[in-house]
């Protein structure tokens, strides 16, 4: 008989290095207990988390570059700049068929739509071509793992629809070279989308160009429920035109409001809350704190492993991937840290806000005791 859920708990974060989400901000967390009875996918009825929602979107405005939308004077015009969706695969779906759908009203329309994509892309991107009846073309990364220009250039042709970057990519936290990319999607004829899931809310500190400050990015995907420290689920849409969401939108008879561009009908307002409450709170000084403690702690983790002979892949976010050996990795897990690998096989580190010297301290102490 198993014990009544009342007196379980959540996993520790203590060992936890693989994933991409952490501890939500206190106020995160407040403002989602909140608001865990609304539904922002019905905003006429639940007006204020519908409030919220754009105050989040707001947010992520800002933080990826999309000044104008801020600066405009009516509140409603910015709200169809984006919505908070159920996180990274729900943005990077809806990416791909706002483009696809746009593509088809277009005099040049195709019959096979295509998506151009690193080969570094989330595989949240086979899922999106596999629900939504496109190709995904990938194509090779340089040999530093981001994406590879000429690849792309040679990878797009009339039946191409989209072309996706990473900026942050999730196996080695790689940037790819987002200006390059935008020029070629430009010249293409088609919108460039930028994946920042996970490396948006360290990209404003970093010194990359990744967002709408880049003529051509068309679309954004940057997860409060990651960096950003939102309770999950909270992911982001983002983009430049209303048009790209006005394609995706739905007429709804019997809601209250006539239409509904995300693909979830009911959403968590607790997510919706969540993001705007860690937004409102760590933007912008917080998170800049967050970005270098973690590329502090993430260069002197890449130091410590090559000290003791790993080979180590140079951290560009703070994410430290390494040769391990197999026996050790398992061994390593045994004793309860929760770490993933690469397809490629290195082990990986993700130094999310959870992550302290001390617990990397602990991790590589076992470590040193097994290897
Ligand atoms: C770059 C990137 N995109 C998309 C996703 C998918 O996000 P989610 O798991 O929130 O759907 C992830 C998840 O780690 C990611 O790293």
């Amino acid at each position: 008989m198993q014990s009544p859920v009342a007196e379980r708990g959540p996993q520790s974060f203590d060992r936890v290095l693989s994933s991409m989400c952490t501890e939500p901000h206190p106020a995160a967390r407040r403002a989602a207990e909140r608001f865990l009875t609304t539904n922002p996918g019905d905003p006429a009825t639940y007006t204020a988390i519908a409030e919220l929602e754009h105050d989040a979107v707001a947010g992520l405005a800002t933080v990826t570059g999309l000044t104008d939308a801020v600066d405009a004077e009516t509140p409603t015009a910015l709200a169809a700049h984006g919505y908070v969706t159920s996180g990274g695969t729900e943005s990077n779906l809806q990416a791909v068929r706002s483009a696809r759908d746009r593509a088809e009203t277009a005099a040049t329309a195709t019959h096979d739509p295509v998506v151009v994509a690193p080969e570094s892309a989330h595989f949240s991107f086979h899922k999106a071509a596999s629900v939504l009846g496109v190709e995904l073309r990938t194509v090779p990364t340089d040999d530093d793992g981001r994406a590879d220009v000429d690849a792309a250039a040679a990878a797009l042709d009339d039946d191409a629809v989209l072309l996706v970057g990473v900026a942050g990519t999730t196996e080695y936290g790689r940037v790819d070279p987002i200006p390059a990319l935008a020029d070629l999607a430009v010249d293409a004829g088609v919108p460039l989308h930028v994946d920042a899931a996970w490396g948006g809310f360290h990209l404003p500190f970093s010194g990359h160009d990744w967002g709408f400050d880049v003529p051509g990015v068309a679309t954004v995907t940057v997860d409060p429920h990651k960096v950003g420290r939102a309770a999950v689920p909270a992911g982001g849409l983002l983009a430049r035109e209303r048009e790209a969401l006005d394609a995706l939108a739905i007429d709804t008879p019997y809601l209250e409001t006539a239409s509904q561009a995300s693909l979830t009908g009911t959403r968590s307002g607790a997510g919706v809350a969540s993001a705007a409450a860690a937004l409102d709170h760590l933007w912008r000084d917080g998170y800049r704190r967050e970005y270098e403690r973690a590329m502090d702690l993430a260069n002197w983790l890449a130091d410590e492993l090559a000290g003791r002979g790993l080979g180590v892949v140079d951290p560009e976010l703070p994410l430290v991937a390494f040769d391990l050996p197999a026996a050790t990795f398992e061994a390593v897990r045994e004793r309860g840290w929760r770490l993933s690998r690469t397809g490629a096989g290195e082990a990986r580190v993700v130094v999310m806000p959870h992550v302290s010297r001390e617990s990397l301290s602990a991790f590589l102490a076992d470590l040193d005791d097994l290897l």
